[in-house]
């Protein structure tokens, strides 16, 4: 038997990426939950947000975006004349499929006075409907800068919608959507955590239940996390309320901290099927090119522009 063709090294795929990304004009965008492998090719990581930002304030014609379809979207809807790759095609947020633009087309038309918000992990057609896009790094400003008495809707994560609105939560209608991987978080595994790491504080990120946010030092977006750790006394614990590969970003930033992860089921799958070889092969194919129709993009450029504007 023989393997036909050669079997590339890890530190080869590198250098072809870093060859391929000098010949297309590429940057590579890496969110914080992707593998360790793949944040290591990345020219920009971060959250939501400062990823979003990234893609609409960059010069590179093509933008491969290492995470989830949504973001990927979101950037090709900021930057229409440049090319957004997404690696793996499929990579998806079940929370935003958790949403029918139509039906919270529906739900907005029932209530002409309300303001819709929706988080970036949406699909365009529904950040089309919405007035405010946000992420869990400025939901909280977005908010406070309406009215008190303002209606709200706010769409897909009834958690994070929840915790935003606390003060406020007369006049609010939650979409009951939710991430998976946050959603199943307890209060018995974090206590049980505390238990076990007595003063460690424990930082969670905003997608979490109520319940669970409450018992809280510090609420967090994953852009939030980074600086959170950066504030740490030397050699400390942190429990960590978050998508399992928050903690390899977060080495990166503090090695010296002993990360504690506050449950045993955190890990998002569709975060984890970027591979080195997918950023590869999207830079050697130009693929999978990401596509928004026109008029749904316009629409959707209005929410995520004011989401851009909001600190
Ligand atoms: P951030 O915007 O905090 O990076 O979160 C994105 C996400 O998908 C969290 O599950
Ligand atoms: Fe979506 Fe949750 Fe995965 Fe984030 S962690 S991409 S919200 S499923």
């Amino acid at each position: 038997m023989e393997i036909a063709g050669h079997l590339q090294t890890t530190a080869e795929i590198i250098d072809e990426i870093n060859e391929l990304k000098r010949e297309r004009g590429a940057v590579i965008l890496v969110h914080n939950y992707q593998l360790e492998e793949v944040q290591r090719v990345g020219d920009i990581l971060g959250d939501s947000l400062g990823l979003s930002r990234e893609a609409a304030r960059t010069d590179a014609h093509v933008i491969v975006f290492c995470g989830v379809h949504f973001m990927a979207e979101t950037a090709k809807i900021l930057s229409p004349e440049k090319t957004v790759l997404l690696p793996v095609k499929h990579a998806g947020c079940p929370m935003a499929d958790m949403v029918e633009p139509e039906a919270l087309s529906a739900l907005k038309a029932r209530h002409p006075d309300a303001v819709v918000i929706t988080y970036v992990n949406s699909t365009a057609e529904t950040k089309a409907v919405a007035d405010y896009c946000c992420t869990s790094a400025n939901a909280q400003q977005i908010v406070d800068s309406l009215p008190r008495d303002q209606k709200i809707i706010f769409a897909p994560d009834m958690n994070l919608g929840a915790w935003v609105t606390r003060h406020r939560p007369e006049n609010v209608i939650l979409w009951p959507g939710y991430c998976p991987v946050h959603h199943r978080m307890t209060v018995a595994e974090v206590e049980a955590k505390r238990r076990e790491y007595p003063g460690a504080p424990f930082m969670v990120h905003p997608e979490a239940p109520m319940e669970v946010l409450l018992t809280a030092d510090a609420v967090e977006s994953t852009g939030g996390m980074v600086k959170y750790v950066k504030t740490l006394p030397e050699n400390s614990t942190l429990i960590v309320g978050t998508e399992a590969g928050m903690i390899s970003r977060l080495k990166m930033e503090r090695p010296d901290i002993h990360y504690v992860l506050a449950s045993h089921d955190t890990v998002c799958a569709n975060m984890k099927l970027t591979r080195l070889t997918h950023v590869r092969d999207a830079l050697r194919h130009m693929r999978h090119e990401i596509v928004v129709p026109g008029e749904i993009a316009d629409r959707a450029r209005r929410s995520i522009e004011r989401m851009l504007a909001t600190p």
